[in-house]
């Protein structure tokens, strides 16, 4: 069984202990590909890092909302030149988050839309934060035709009627160990609603770690806990989420479909 992390941030100064000896256990427990998240500007620059160091380890280059208050049109050309290496799959994570004051909303809007059109022009897919500011993503994305760019909604936060149409976007909905929780009710209907096509596996490592994990660190090893809940809601095996799910995050990152153990385990011997 293999699966794959669509969003994690390893770079967090809460593997700064044991980073390497947490990756290799996550690898080796199936987890084969891992797309760590930049979510600001040192962050990308550690990503970098993890990139060249983890054969399994991709990464997406970007700006989070909540980093975006003093970003300047030569951090937007250094992502612009970054998100040209080989293992840059995505921009992000980029969007909106309203739940708190900061930074204001007319800034998040501006790095929004300018790193959206970065990703058009570079032919990478988005990574999309949305938090508390549904009406507005939907807007923005609507108005930059973000049907043409394609990405994952991550940590999906709203109702179905919402992931309906972020589906017939051709978007993929990134669910995480919110599904696990007792409150989790609303993504429990998200993931009932939307064919399974559309869905991609996330952990958001270090925070939200599923049930029975629940308010530990949360590292990509608890995914067959999010895996299990996804295909008992659907009715399905967890074999099955697995193996599409991994399909799924393929198509989203534009990477082939085989996977690529032997090439790994032969840069782990070397
Ligand atoms: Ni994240």
């Amino acid at each position: 069984m293999r699966l794959f992390e669509t969003h994690a941030h390893y770079d967090d100064e809460a593997f700064g202990e044991d980073r390497d000896q947490v990756l290799e256990r996550v690898y080796h427990s199936g987890v084969q590909r891992i797309v760590n998240q930049g979510a600001s500007l040192r962050g990308c620059r550690d990503t970098l890092k993890l990139m060249e160091q983890y054969p399994f380890l991709y990464g997406a280059i970007g700006v989070h909302p909540e980093e975006c208050g003093d970003m300047t049109m030569e951090d937007l050309a250094w992502i612009e030149e970054t998100c040209k290496n080989d293992k840059c799959v995505a921009i992000g994570e980029i969007g909106l988050d309203y739940y708190w004051p900061e930074p204001d909303r007319e800034i998040q809007k501006k790095w929004f839309a300018e790193q959206l059109e970065l990703a058009r022009k570079e032919k990478l897919p988005v990574v999309i934060h949305s938090r508390d500011a549904a009406a507005d993503t939907m807007e923005i994305l609507k108005a930059h035709k973000a049907e043409e760019i394609g990405g994952v909604i991550h940590c999906f936060s709203y109702s179905k009627e919402l992931a309906r149409e972020y589906v017939k976007m051709g978007f993929f909905i990134g669910v995480g160990g919110v599904v696990t929780f007792k409150n989790g009710v609303k993504l429990k209907e998200v993931v009932q609603e939307i064919p399974l096509e559309h869905i991609v596996l996330e952990t958001d490592s270090p925070y939200l770690a599923p049930v029975p994990n629940r308010g530990k660190r949360n590292d990509s090893g608890n995914l067959l806990y999010v895996a299990r809940e996804i295909a008992s809601i659907k009715g399905l095996s967890p074999e099955e989420v697995c193996e599409t799910t991994w399909e799924n995050a393929c198509r989203l990152y534009r990477l082939p479909i085989a996977d690529d153990k032997e090439g790994i385990l032969e840069a782990y011997d070397s």
